[in-house]
């Protein structure tokens, strides 16, 4: 099997869509995060466009081991300079230059000609291979240039010593089957195309980013060009998560990646929460729905086996199991699935008693909850506010060790507990775990905040995790980040005391 190279670019051509912005620290994050999932090289900025760009190419150069870390410039001698110098402590540097190729990038654009465009691409690549041995050359707007005067700019940036030479579909226009069609114009006409790899780079202004990253890896491609979720500009670079799972799944894609996809997920919400970009339900791998059936027919033949209507493993991209989520057009199936995870098993009549009462229970309302099923069973009394935080007081701050004091209302009697922390989130956190009977354990915690502002309000979601391995999301919201995640996790708590005690009820 041949190697597929993924360039990551969520810290160049992602961060730069608006509202995206990280700062060093959220950087750093990423390419770590990068560095663990497995890619082969992170395009971490364009450190002539700012001094913050730059800082953070220096950094991640300095943080990461395992990985090539690559600076963005134009074909521009100052841009290689700096990013030369922003890359001086990488262990694999690797310039990215290039210019655009097409007529409306040379005419409209650069104000220019082919002779000339030619001749400041040679150049660039000639001089950045004065500073570092990997250089990589991008013909901007390839996807709309002509093919014969694309081979010939890249047979000679090849001969000037470019490694990588990088076919950008820039406005997202190609069809899967004209842009492969480029890339093997490249290998058949390009004579010294042996001594480079050749890369895509596809935007997703018409939803082919994908497909025609993959139509370029069949037709000779050997790295690909992604971003974490898609993001990237106007309708985004292609998913590495996308690009990912199809060369895993289909095993006639004749290529294989490093990528640990178990990290999938992890790495696609962190993304998302640390550049405030959700991902849409329905996004293919990472969102929220990708594993979730929830017509009658779909779910019945998952449960029978999961291959039915299953072409993953949630497993492999990180999701912990498929989700069967109880609807009006669930069936009997599901539902006993769903009962038997309660600790209800059922006989046949009494099953099919349960089911006409969840129809109208489901006809009333958009998904059926666990705890809703505990109240159709009798065993859950409706009132999911069994814990309620009355009072929440936290000492914290430099050379103070941090204190809570939590009250909490606990069946309608008032609790308190008092406990110390490395900081001040684990200290209300042992506070409330004090007071609590049914262990349980912090398994996720996400803070994001609305806007940037110092007077914003914060959201906080958390996830716990019970002694049987079940886990419980809670949420909360306030202008006080402590009191936010206070109330996150009295949030989850009550869901998981409710099904606890039904549960255990039902038992
Ligand atoms: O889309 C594009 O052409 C780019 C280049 C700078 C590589 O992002
Ligand atoms: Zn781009």
């Amino acid at each position: 099997m041949k190697q597929l190279q993924i360039f990551d670019t969520t810290l160049r051509d992602g961060e730069q869509v608006p509202g995206c912005q990280l700062n060093t620290i959220e950087k750093i994050e990423v390419a770590r995060a990068l560095e663990e999932l497995g890619v082969d090289v992170i395009e971490a900025g364009f450190p002539v466009s700012s001094p913050g760009d730059f800082e953070a190419v220096d950094q991640i150069a300095r943080t990461v081991k395992d990985v090539t870390v690559c600076g963005l410039t134009r074909a521009v001698k100052k841009d290689i300079e700096v990013a030369a110098e922003a890359l001086k402590h990488a262990r694999r540097p690797r310039i990215h230059t290039g210019i655009g190729t097409s007529p409306y990038h040379i005419r409209l654009k650069l104000k220019s000609t082919p002779e000339e465009i030619l001749q400041k691409a040679v150049e660039a690549v000639s001089y950045a291979r004065n500073f570092v041995d990997d250089v990589e050359f991008f013909a901007e707007d390839a996807g709309r240039t002509d093919n014969e005067f694309l081979a010939y700019v890249i047979e000679a940036v090849i001969a000037a010593g470019a490694t990588v030479v990088n076919i950008p579909d820039t406005t997202g226009y190609c069809l899967p089957e004209e842009y492969g069609q480029k890339i093997k114009y490249l290998v058949d006409h390009v004579p010294n195309i042996d001594r480079a790899i050749i890369s895509t780079h596809c935007h997703n202004d018409l939803g082919m980013a994908t497909a025609n990253t993959l139509s370029g890896v069949l037709n000779g491609a050997r790295q690909v060009e992604v971003t974490i979720n898609g993001i990237g500009e106007r309708a985004g670079n292609t998913a590495l998560e996308e690009v990912v799972m199809a060369v895993k799944t289909r095993k006639d894609i004749p290529v294989e990646t490093r990528v640990r996809t178990q990290r999938i997920l992890q790495t696609s919400r962190l993304v998302s929460s640390l550049m405030n970009m959700p991902v849409q339900p329905n996004k293919a791998v990472v969102g929220r729905n990708a594993f979730a059936h929830s017509s009658g027919i779909h779910q019945d033949g998952v449960l029978k086996n999961r291959e039915n209507y299953e072409i993953m493993n949630p497993g492999d991209v990180g999701v912990d199991e498929s989700a069967i989520v109880l609807t009006a057009r669930s069936g009997r199936a599901a539902l006993k699935h769903h009962l038997e995870r309660l600790g209800y098993h059922l006989k046949t009549e009494h099953l099919d008693e349960v089911y006409a009462r969840f129809l109208e229970e489901a006809d009333q309302k958009k998904q059926v909850t666990d705890e809703d099923l505990l109240l159709l069973m009798g065993a859950a009394n409706g009132n999911n506010t069994n814990l309620n935080l009355k009072l929440l007081q936290v000492v914290a701050g430099m050379s103070t060790v941090p204190i809570a004091i939590v009250h909490l209302m606990i069946n309608g009697e008032e609790k308190a507990a008092t406990a110390q922390g490395n900081g001040p989130f684990d200290a209300v956190f042992k506070a409330v775990a004090k007071l609590i009977d049914v262990p349980f354990e912090l398994d996720e915690f996400l803070i994001q905040s609305i806007t940037r502002g110092s007077d914003d309000i914060g959201k906080v979601h958390v996830r716990i995790r019970g002694n049987d391995q079940r886990r419980w999301l809670g949420f909360g919201a306030d202008t006080d980040i402590v009191t936010a995640s206070v109330k996150a996790l009295v949030d989850a708590l009550n869901k998981m005391i409710v099904i606890h005690e039904a549960t255990n009820a039902a038992r």
